[in-house]
């Protein structure tokens, strides 16, 4: 056979053996035999040198064609192996609608944001009315018209962030508001009586220590109307007090002093763990080692107060309370945290367990 009839055969029988080729694998290696540098085309080559120069450029376009043959034939099984293998990958990840999903995860607020609200929902089940009130506030209000005059020592318990602005003539410096207890006399001043308000705020002290944060929430209730009495107070205090820490729960005032107020108490909690009696099983109780938990301020408001608000102490009276939202949550929950900081920390280790 001459050279030319060798190539044309070459083509066909290349062809030929391309066509049975199941797998990319394969196909590769018979490219090599036909077209790698020591494979069959290029052997056939070979025989170029020994031509005559007249056949040459004829042999040599037809090796051309021949090549293109044979590497057409390649490119086409090339494409329609990977398209099969593709679809039956495919076919084999078919979807399963019946799988169970993936569920995304799901945050939730934040503690003191939940307590929040849950504080306001109790509070507005029995007629109070959620209120907002400036934080950056005026000494007057933070202050002066809570019947703590200027310079007044009462005032150094509230450890105040003054504000680098300029001074009020009637009301003074600004501060980040102490206590929610600026919202009192704001809300007289707003005119409607009765009042029955619930004030939740941020609050700022110049503290920071494990049981101190310089910003955390107060809230603060005020109520004022004709014949108002201890007896009120104590009733709104065992409501809130059963709604938010169960039904067992009671109250105790212990006489205590704020220039807002008169009288003045500290409200007490009875505990949880031991119902206010001190003793488990004989021993003292750990939580509390008497009976009560401390919660915070409430009293009578002081006429000076209403006075302040432009409301006449002899017609009206009131009364009012202030905690701190953190420390009354952290007692609901029963948890002891060392640092009281964590609160503020954004660590998921610790709010996602609640
Ligand atoms: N404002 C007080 C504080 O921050 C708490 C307080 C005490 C609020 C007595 C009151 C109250 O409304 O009547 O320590």
């Amino acid at each position: 056979m001459d050279l030319a009839a060798r190539l044309e055969a070459l083509a066909l029988r290349a062809e030929q053996d391309v066509r049975t080729v199941a797998t990319l694998e394969r196909l590769e290696e018979l490219r090599v035999a036909y077209l790698g540098r020591k494979g069959e085309l290029a052997e056939l080559l070979k025989g170029l040198a020994t031509a005559t120069a007249e056949e040459r450029p004829r042999l040599g376009a037809l090796a051309n064609e021949m090549k293109q043959r044979i590497e057409a034939s390649f490119a086409s099984a090339d494409q329609a192996l990977r398209t099969a293998a593709s679809a039956s990958q495919l076919a084999g990840e078919k979807e399963d609608v019946t799988e169970p999903g993936m569920r995304p995860p799901q945050g939730h607020l934040h503690l003191v944001s939940e307590a929040i609200r849950e504080i306001s929902a109790i509070f507005e089940k029995i007629g109070f009315t959620r209120t907002r009130h400036p934080e950056v506030d005026w000494d007057h209000f933070a202050f002066e018209a809570l019947n703590m005059p200027k310079d007044h020592p009462a005032r150094d318990e509230w450890e105040t962030f003054f504000v680098d602005a300029p001074v009020s003539e009637t009301h003074g410096k600004m501060v980040l508001t102490p206590h929610t207890s600026n919202g009192q006399v704001r809300e007289m001043l707003r005119g409607e009586l009765p009042i029955r308000m619930i004030n939740i705020a941020k609050t700022y002290r110049r503290q920071s220590d494990a049981t101190h944060v310089p910003m955390f929430h107060q809230f603060e209730g005020l109520f004022v109307d004709k014949q108002v009495s201890i007896a009120h107070l104590r009733g709104i205090l065992d409501h809130f007090f059963q709604a938010f820490f169960g039904p067992t729960r009671r109250s105790r005032l212990r006489p205590f002093h704020f220039r807002f107020t008169e009288p003045s108490f500290e409200i007490d909690i009875s505990c949880g763990i031991c119902d206010g009696t001190g003793l488990v099983d004989g021993a003292k109780c750990r939580v509390c080692k008497r009976g009560w938990l401390e919660l915070g301020g409430a009293g009578m408001v002081h006429p000076n107060v209403l006075k302040a608000g432009g409301i006449d102490p002899d017609v009206y009276s009131g009364f009012a309370f202030g905690w701190g939202v953190e420390r009354t949550y952290m007692m609901k929950e029963g948890i002891k945290v060392d640092d009281i900081r964590i609160l503020y920390k954004n660590d998921l280790r610790f709010l996602q367990q609640f």
